[in-house]
């Protein structure tokens, strides 16, 4: 397994690219599942969930070509089952079960299970299809939806964490081939939603109000095919500008869309960062002494739960005590006990983490254990001083498109090395 060594105490500086939107190209690519036609779909990031999706669409039946930052997907006859193995190593493929029934009127697809930052059930994802007149049967791992006919109707999808958002996708792409009006109430409304929701315009879909609480779409026949080019990723945009202000640098984060990143960059700004706004460019670096802030992980618009460990990790070198509060998952702390193996004071209340921050840190091996943990760890580590080794880079890989050689191009000391 491979590692990241970061040697740390070098100022970040210099111009980075985004790159599209993990969380919207993996929809969007299932939703390609909706039509026969050939579908172009372009700035998709090349990473490993990425490439993953490809394979599940590929068993699906889907022909599927990577090009550069371009996919082509084309579905012209494909089955209703979703690789068992596949799509339970991802939960992120869950999204392809709305396509299926959308098109095919039945969907078998393993049961996503849980990961390390909670249970990720898929309740409301299934509330939802069996309001459009699914049939919903679950054995042996598997979740089997099927329906004579899809019928739209009113359904509310808010859940025990406020509203889903691959689950607004899934019931989404079932509903745009459903008979009549299906109205979503408690959609979410993340970037995401509104970048597939374009992208099934495009393809031929009514639907009305993505990105508000409530999204209506009136049902087609049949859509066709589209091209499309996939969003900035607001969290990868957040994590290099937590990065830079946690190094003191001073970086400009280009291709980025900065009406998606409101939260994150008030919540910057009062922790003493200075962000100088130019078109599609971000100026990053300190405007002071840095500053703690509190911070409550919200649906968008709020703050991003996607974004939490990061802070975290700059919060910890932040002279004073912030308090960084998880609505959205049960248990996306994970990071808490790494960030103390590097000399971070931190303690958890419930769904709290107090942080009391200001100490420098000194670099140790740590483990990564989810996407967005890890990328606090890599932050962490370029902020403290020695080395840190990052174990179990895979889940980086998953999440971010060459993080290390982009990190490089700014200075960082880091590099990859092979488990012997
Ligand atoms: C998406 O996951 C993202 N993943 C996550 O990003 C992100 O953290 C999350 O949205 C919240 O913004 C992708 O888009 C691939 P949810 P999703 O359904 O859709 C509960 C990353 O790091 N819930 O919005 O699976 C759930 O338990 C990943 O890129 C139900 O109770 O998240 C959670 O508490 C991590 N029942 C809350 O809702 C359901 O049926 C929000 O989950 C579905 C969800």
């Amino acid at each position: 397994m491979e590692s990241l060594l970061i040697k740390g105490g070098v100022p970040l500086r210099g111009e980075v690219t985004i790159s599209g939107a993990k969380n919207a190209a993996l929809p969007i690519m299932a939703a390609t599942l909706l039509t026969r036609e050939p579908c172009v779909i372009r700035h998709v990031p090349a990473l490993s969930d990425v490439k993953f999706m490809g394979e599940i669409l590929t068993r699906l039946g889907a022909q599927v070509r990577f090009k550069g930052d371009t996919v082509q997907v084309q579905a012209r006859h494909i089955k209703g089952t979703g690789d068992y193995d596949l799509v339970r190593r991802m939960r992120g493929s869950i999204c392809i079960m709305g396509p299926l029934l959308g098109r095919l009127k039945k969907a078998t697809v393993s049961l996503p299970g849980g990961c390390v930052i909670g249970a990720r059930p898929i309740n409301l994802h299934l509330k939802g299809f069996c309001a459009l007149g699914a049939k919903v049967v679950i054995e042996n791992g598997y979740v089997h939806a099927s329906a004579k006919r899809l019928a739209g109707t009113a359904m509310f999808l808010g859940g025990r964490a406020g509203s889903t958002v691959l689950g607004t996708a899934n019931v989404m792409m079932a509903a745009v081939l459903a008979e009549g009006v299906t109205v979503i109430e408690s959609a979410a409304c993340e970037p995401e939603i509104v970048d597939l929701a374009d992208f099934l315009k495009a393809m031929g879909a009514k639907i009305a109000g993505a990105g508000s609480p409530t999204i209506t779409i009136n049902g087609v026949r049949e859509l066709h095919g589209a091209e499309h080019e996939v969003i900035p990723d607001r969290i990868e945009a957040a994590t290099f500008a937590i990065a830079t202000a946690a190094t003191n640098g001073e970086v400009t984060l280009h291709g980025v869309r900065t009406d998606h990143l409101g939260a994150v960059l008030d919540k910057l700004k009062d922790a003493g960062v200075r962000i100088d706004h130019n078109g599609a460019s971000l100026a990053i670096r300190r405007s002071g002494k840095l500053r703690p802030v509190d911070i409550t992980t919200l649906p968008y618009s709020g703050f991003p739960t996607d974004a939490q460990a990061q802070m975290m990790a700059l919060m910890a070198i932040t002279p004073g005590v912030s308090i960084i509060t998880e609505r959205i998952f049960e248990s996306r702390f994970m990071h808490v006990s790494e960030l103390m193996r590097l000399g971070a004071q931190i303690e958890i209340e419930g769904p709290s983490a107090i942080v009391k921050g200001g100490k420098p840190l000194s670099g140790a091996p740590v483990m990564a254990s989810d996407l967005r943990a890890s990328a606090a760890l890599v932050i962490a580590g370029l902020a403290a001083r020695g080395t840190t080794q990052i174990n179990r880079v895979y889940h980086l890989d998953r999440g971010y498109e060459t993080i290390d050689s982009k990190l490089r191009a700014l200075g960082a000391r880091i590099e990859r090395i092979g488990r012997e």
